[in-house]
């Protein structure tokens, strides 16, 4: 037991008391034992390289390639984005595709290369292969974004599954992304990242990793061009990164490299090359469109766990509306069901939830419900009984059903791996929308299993349908929450089809944007805290999941109120703006910080909502094209390298840029600013960039600076559509979107496009192809210069 483990179960202890500390010892104990005797050993292994290139076949899009111990597949697809599998492996099945595999683009071709190599030349992208397996990325002109070499294998020697390792270099001035949501980036420095999703059983905060959502997904930006690698495998494995080093004239560049190790799995990948707009939109083609979130779900979220009774959920709201402060949703924690149960109430402290919903609605507030994976194992309990009833719950090598320990106690976990398990457990949402409820959080399921050592999950002996195919835990793991996710979100389309599902999850997996959200976990409490919850919202936004956002304040303590106010105001310009916390945490509402806090923090929510037509067109775009709401600050111009390594500011759709404020006692700040012309929002002062600029951030805001020529949608005062107009620079043109709101459902709204420009000493806002624009316009910036 490590000092990690007993932090587990000392949490596990802590809220439980000392007869859920036992179950975890027990279960760890339970966990080791099928280990030992449900998986196979690995007894001596063989190690393996592809070795020579023998022979070619030239197929649609590119073709296979015959080593001496290997084959190689390569297809370039219609959208661009080129896979290649090894030892036969081919795109199908995916857990991360959206469909079936896009057509090959029969454009490409496989010919020879020199020295016996061959290449691929598609549009957009070469791909170039050594005789001896090395696979390199080219841009049209030539550049190598990315060399693998030739992969490794270490197999049994009577014959089974392999682990394997791929090496890549990448250019000396090349940036990693992505992996996932990781508390230390967005830039991902030297380092180890495993791919296992996690919960830690405590706070984290920059540097624990891995977290909740694990993805082997890597965006790469370099001078050279930018592309996306993904590996498709779900096996636990690792990313060692190191960056590379320029020689500045007096010494060697040394190349960036990347080495992957994975446990198992087909070592088959998928690249995609172009701006960051384009690598974006193909891979959201590629893994599914993001769901688009219903409008209220772009506004502000109160969660608390341990409201503990419908009196005090409305107490908080009246608290709320007391203080002239808009909420529109409230999320109920697993204290509101009856033992921690899901899918049941706690009737004696909840006992009229369908009319509390109701009420609420009323007042424009939406009820959220946490879901938990776990399913409490006790006969007599419905949804155990009607699970077992359905041989739904995940079973060990002997056909036992694995139990684990989570809040209810002794659980059992719904294999959602399996079509006919997600059919039944996504019936089981009914309950929750009879409830009342319109949106759901889904928790605990990386699958979480408390354990006072080892690793705090199912055994890696479990068995999974894994769709028909068979298969243990060590390959369900990672899409585990996925196909929750999955699950919830089929079931509501079915059961309120006219609504457009509102789902985050815990945790989750390349393609997870399909379903919905995430947010960031339980974020400790502090400064690094608060870094950490940027740095998770921009990575998982590169890696295509572009809903998310902390938990305002952190999860567990008490943040300082500037602490609080400065989350506050970050959380107000991310997708989803939540306050929460832990049952033992103190408080979140924003008038428990002082009058001072409270009135700023009114200030942030008022914007917030006054921007809710802005972010709801981000929205849109993000499912249209797969731009994430929240971008780093190079995504027009990632050859900028000061740009490529800011972390802390953000681009907020293409208008605006976030500043926000992230280290205590700061009322100034250094602002990297991409090319064109800026306004403080606040001061409507305009800079020249590119440049770095120093602008004020007093406790009251954080700056937010608007692109001149930018035209935002906003709520006007009487609740309407009003265009915000930032004058472009003279001699300039602007533009911008509108996606109108067309209400929670289904309807396709048209966007109407605007530019505008100065005619004379006066800046004009029309239609795009002339007219006037049919909402009121407010112009900025024509301040003298
Ligand atoms: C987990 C979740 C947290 C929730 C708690 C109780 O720690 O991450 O958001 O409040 O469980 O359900």
């Amino acid at each position: 037991m490590d000092g990690r483990d007993l932090v587990h179960s000392v949490k596990a202890v802590g809220f439980a008391g000392a007869a859920q500390g036992l179950r975890t010892v027990r279960a760890a104990w339970r966990r080791r034992r099928a280990d030992a005797t449900g998986l196979p050993r690995r007894g001596a292994e063989r190690a393996r390289v592809p070795g020579q290139v023998q022979e070619v076949t030239p197929g649609l899009g590119g073709g296979v390639l015959r080593f001496t111990r290997s084959e190689l597949r390569i297809i370039v697809t219609v959208s661009g984005a080129v896979f290649w599998g090894w030892d036969g492996a081919g795109p199908e099945p995916s857990y991360a595709l959206a469909g079936r595999c896009p057509e090959p683009d029969p454009r490409a071709v496989l010919e020879p290369d020199k020295d016996g190599g061959w290449r691929v030349v598609a549009e957009r992208v070469t791909v170039v292969v050594s005789r001896n397996g090395a696979v390199e990325v080219r841009t049209p002109g030539g550049v190598t974004l990315r060399r693998d070499l030739p992969p490794r294998w270490w197999e049994p020697v009577g014959g089974g599954r392999a682990r394997w390792m791929q090496r890549s270099e990448v250019s000396a001035d090349a940036r990693f992304f992505g992996l996932g949501g990781r508390s230390s980036g967005p830039r991902l420095r030297d380092g180890t990242y495993r791919l296992w999703n996690t919960d830690q059983g405590r706070a984290f905060a920059p540097g624990d990793d891995p977290l909740y959502i694990t993805m082997p997904v890597q965006l790469v930006v370099a001078d050279a061009g930018t592309h996306l690698v993904f590996h498709d495998t779900s096996w636990d494995g690792t990313v060692a990164l190191r960056e590379g080093e320029e020689g500045a004239g007096s010494g060697h560049d040394r190349a960036g490299m990347c080495e992957m190790r994975m446990d198992g799995g087909p070592l088959r990948c998928w690249v995609i090359v172009g701006t960051p707009a384009r690598v974006l939109h193909a891979w959201a083609s590629l893994t599914g469109a993001p769901a688009l979130p219903p409008a209220w779900a772009l506004g502000h979220h109160h969660a608390r766990w341990g409201f503990g009774s419908e009196q005090e959920v409305r107490r908080i709201i009246t608290g709320y509306r007391e203080h002239g402060l808009p909420l529109d949703a409230v999320h109920l924690d697993i204290d509101h069901y009856d033992a921690h149960q899901v899918f049941t109430v706690d009737r004696e402290r909840f006992p009229k939830l369908p009319a509390l919903a109701e009420e609420l609605r009323r007042d424009g507030i939406r009820l959220v419900s946490i879901v938990d994976a776990g399913v409490k194992a006790e006969p007599g309990n419905e949804v155990y009984d009607s699970g077992t009833a359905h041989d739904a719950f995940v079973r060990d090598a002997s056909g036992q059903p694995v139990r684990g320990v989570v809040w209810p106690g002794e659980v059992v976990y719904p294999d959602f791996t399996h079509a006919r398990v997600r059919k039944w457990w996504g019936g089981l949402y009914e309950e929750r929308l009879a409830q009342g409820f319109s949106g759901f959080w889904h928790d605990m399921n990386e699958p979480t299993s408390f354990a006072a050592f080892g690793e705090p999950t199912l055994p890696r002996s479990a068995r999974h349908d894994l769709e028909g195919r068979g298969g243990d835990h060590r390959e369900a793991h990672n899409v585990y929450a996925l196909c929750m996710a999955r699950a919830g979100y089929e079931a509501l389309r079915e059961l309120a089809p006219r609504q457009r599902p509102f789902l985050f999850s815990r945790s989750g997996w390349a393609g997870m944007q399909r379903y919905g959200g995430t947010w960031s976990g339980d974020v400790a409490t502090g400064w690094p805290g608060l870094r950490a919850s940027l740095s998770l919202v921009m990575g998982l936004g590169l890696c295509g999941v572009p809903y998310s956002g902390p938990d305002v304040g952190g999860f567990d303590g008490s943040p300082s109120p500037e602490l609080y106010l400065r989350w506050f105001q970050l959380g107000a310009y991310l997708p989803l703006f939540r306050t929460h916390a832990s049952l033992r945490a103190g408080r979140r509402e924003p008038w428990e910080f002082g009058a001072e806090v409270l009135e700023h923090a009114r200030v942030a929510l008022v914007e917030r909502r006054r921007l809710l037509p802005y972010f709801l067109t981000l929205a849109h775009l993000a499912r249209r094209t797969g731009a994430p709401y929240v971008r780093p600050v190079w995504w027009g111009s990632p050859e900028d390298r000061a740009l490529r390594d800011c972390e802390d500011a953000f681009l907020l759709g293409d208008c605006l840029l976030v500043a926000p404020v992230l280290d205590p006692g700061a009322d100034r700040r250094a602002v990297q600013l991409p090319r064109g012309l800026w306004y403080d929002t606040a001061t409507e002062e305009a800079y020249e960039g590119p440049a770095q600029v120093l602008v004020d951030a007093p406790l009251s805001r954080i700056p937010v600076l608007a692109r001149a020529g930018a035209v935002i949608p906003t709520r006007g005062t009487d609740g309407g559509l009003e265009l915000e107009v930032w004058a472009p620079a003279r001699g300039r043109t602007g533009a911008g979107l509108v996606v109108p709101d067309a209400g929670d459902g289904w309807e396709e709204p048209e966007i109407e496009r605007y530019v505008t420009r100065w005619e004379g000493s006066r800046v004009v806002v029309e239609r795009e192809g002339g007219g006037e624009p049919p909402h009121p316009v407010r112009v900025r910036g024509l301040g003298e210069r």
